[in-house]
């Protein structure tokens, strides 16, 4: 039987993948399933990377040093109360959040460390 390849070192693994590096700091995911969908979250994905470029915060191929990663993500149960838009490493859930809402999380969560609480509705840990 052929050996499975070596599993790269962490260095290794880090040398192809700039989002390794020191300056990622936080992971905004925006649901983008059915529900959340019918509710606008298409619209909130896109004003955070919006807003998340123009503050030079942004992660991607062309700001390597972006604080934050942001992407979608599938159900997560808030079906009922969506858009939600997840932050981690904290672990806040947010509901009902509109493209109106997303300078306000940024401003005051992502730059200033504290969750906008009118819309949190869940916390992990
Ligand atoms: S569709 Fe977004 S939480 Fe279920």
């Amino acid at each position: 039987m052929k050996e499975p390849p070596p599993i790269p070192t962490p260095e290794q693994d880090a040398a192809l993948t700039p989002i390794m590096g020191p300056f990622l700091k936080r992971q905004v995911l925006v649901c983008t399933a059915k529900s959340c969908a019918a509710n606008g979250s298409e619209a909130v994905l896109e004003a955070f990377k919006a807003h998340l470029i123009e503050e030079k915060l942004l992660f991607f191929k062309g700001n390597r040093e972006g604080e934050v990663q942001c992407g979608h993500c599938g159900s997560v149960g808030f079906c009922a109360i969506g858009p939600a838009v997840l932050v981690y490493p904290d672990g806040v859930w947010y509901a009902h959040v509109t493209p109106a809402d997303v300078p306000e999380i940024i401003e005051c969560h992502l730059k200033g460390g504290v969750p906008v609480e009118r819309l949190v509705r869940k916390r992990l840990g």
